[in-house]
């Protein structure tokens, strides 16, 4: 049985993805901070997946949680991190240093606690995919979301930096996802958000995709089909 960790499984994508890759047969661990959310999607997941509360700004409660994922699963075929936050909508010298920290902590250090707790086990094993959520913030800007487009160009350049360290059988990938309606979404495109696919929808095509990827797309930045 193939075995994916995504984080940020509360909501949003990683809680389809989430419940699609179980679907398709993979054992899921998945994070988040939401308690009452976690409970949630583990009682509709089942006893065969694990679902911990994890902060990923927590470097400890990263290490408890990827070691809990890999004694029960082994390392994983996929890594998926997909938790983030974005800036409340303002001009950047209208953000707050908090504000702006809480963005690079979970957006970029986050990202880098889970490598370091996961990569050595699936470089030791010999393969595995890291998928880093990008945007298209990612690869274009816009304004008022500023410290958000900071840390999708830093996923892009940590991503492909990372990638040329990678040995063969692994794979390091930038995805971006397209543009969903998700809670993140709407806090910045408000109400016309509605207009975009649910997550479910979004999952339908981008589980497969995921789930098709290998060593031989090192390094590229992607982009969800369809989407
Ligand atoms: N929706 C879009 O159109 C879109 C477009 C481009 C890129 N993306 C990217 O896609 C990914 C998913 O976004 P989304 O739209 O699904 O966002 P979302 O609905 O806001 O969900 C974000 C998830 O991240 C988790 N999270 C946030 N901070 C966390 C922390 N410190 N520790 C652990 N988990 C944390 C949240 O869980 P808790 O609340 O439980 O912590 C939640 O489950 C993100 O990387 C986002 O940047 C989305």
């Amino acid at each position: 049985m193939k075995h994916v960790v995504i984080t940020g499984v509360s909501r949003g994508l990683g809680r389809a993805m989430a419940l699609g890759f179980a679907a398709d047969g993979w054992a899921v661990s998945g994070c988040g901070t939401d308690a009452a959310a976690l409970a949630s999607l583990a009682a509709e997941l089942g006893p065969d997946h694990h679902v911990q509360v994890c902060n990923v700004t927590d470097p400890a409660a990263v290490e408890d949680f990827a070691a809990a994922a890999v004694a029960r699963f082994g390392p994983p075929d996929l890594l998926a991190n997909n938790a983030a936050v974005i800036n409340p909508n303002k001009p950047l010298w209208e953000v707050s240093a908090g504000e702006f920290d809480r963005v690079i902590d979970v957006n970029l250090k986050g990202v880098h606690h889970l490598i370091r707790a996961l990569l050595p086990g699936m470089i030791r094993r010999g393969r595995g995919v890291v998928v880093n959520f990008s945007s298209g913030w990612g690869r274009s800007t816009s304004p008022e979301v500023a410290p958000y487009c900071a840390t999708k160009w830093g996923i892009e350049g940590m991503t492909a930096a990372l990638a040329q360290e990678l040995p063969d059988g692994l794979a390091a990938v930038a995805l971006n996802p397209g543009v969903i309606d998700t809670r993140m979404l709407r806090s910045c495109f408000g109400q016309a958000a509605g207009g975009c696919p649910s997550p479910e929808e979004w999952a339908k095509a981008a589980v497969p995709y995921l789930a098709s990827l290998e060593a031989r797309h090192n390094g590229k930045a992607l982009t969800v089909p369809g989407m």
